[in-house]
């Protein structure tokens, strides 16, 4: 099944918002329609021990925002994959644009991350996009092509425990969204060239992320290979992370 939505809260909340709004979403989820529509919360690692108590037996899951391949040693400030596991979360984010740029995360810490990441039994959601200057340049597809291979290429323990975010780096927290035919061009793309990795591809998840609205939620969600959304700014309050929840179901009813 393809069709997943995602909540990106990055650096934002304290325990206790994360908590209220953890309530509110799973209180909304136990709704018959958005129990069809599988999500994921993706909160400070801080709270994920908590929010996966308030959260077991809901059709939500736990990802953690970053984890660092293996299990113990000496890297100090670092999460391991398998503490993740263990606090709870069933997915992580590899390769958030934030994390390649304001962390300088390369494509050989990408690899080992997704393959440690599945090992330990977590599914990945893998994020790319281009900057604006490589749009601007023409290469936005060969920048996802890279992306995609110089990270997954014979890497991938399980295609099943895979999704992908296409997330343009211009339009992340801009207010500026790829209109629906660009993000649409993108994921088409990327499908056929996870169908080239060898990725049973018309069954993985492709989300569309960067500033991601209510009001631009149905346009997006209508494109054929837009199989659903990684919120960040509007997954921070439930009413609008509702909202473009129920343009998910309007426009990819079951
Ligand atoms: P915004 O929705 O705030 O643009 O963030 C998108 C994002 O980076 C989600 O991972």
């Amino acid at each position: 099944m393809r069709r997943l939505l995602a909540a990106n809260w990055k650096m934002h909340l304290y325990a206790e918002q994360a908590l209220t709004l953890t309530q509110q979403l799973r209180a909304a989820w136990e709704a018959p329609e958005l129990r069809t529509l599988p999500g994921i919360v993706f909160p400070p690692a801080l709270y994920l021990r908590e929010l996966a108590m308030q959260l077991a037996g809901s059709s939500i899951a736990l990802g953690a925002q970053n984890g660092y391949p293996g299990e113990f040693g000496a890297f100090t400030g670092e999460i391991s994959m398998a503490q993740l596991a263990a606090a709870g979360a069933t997915w992580v984010l590899v390769g958030h644009s934030e994390r390649r740029q304001y962390f300088g995360e390369n494509a050989e810490l990408l690899r080992k991350k997704v393959q440690d990441a599945q090992a330990r039994s977590l599914s990945v959601l893998y994020c790319v996009g281009e900057t604006l200057a490589e749009r601007e340049a023409g290469r936005t597809l060969f920048r996802l092509q890279t992306q995609l291979q110089e990270v997954l290429s014979e890497n991938i323990i399980d295609w099943n425990r895979l999704a992908i975010a296409y997330e343009p780096v211009w339009a992340i927290g801009t207010g500026i969204n790829a209109t629906p035919d660009q993000a649409q061009e993108a994921h088409a793309y990327l499908r056929m060239q996870l169908a080239q990795l060898g990725a049973p591809a018309d069954q993985i998840p492709i989300l569309y992320g960067g500033s991601l609205k209510p009001d631009n939620a149905y346009a997006l969600f209508s494109q054929p290979d837009i199989d659903g959304g990684l919120v960040g700014g509007a997954s921070l309050s439930a009413d609008s992370f509702l909202a473009i929840a129920q343009a998910h179901l309007q426009t990819k009813p079951l």
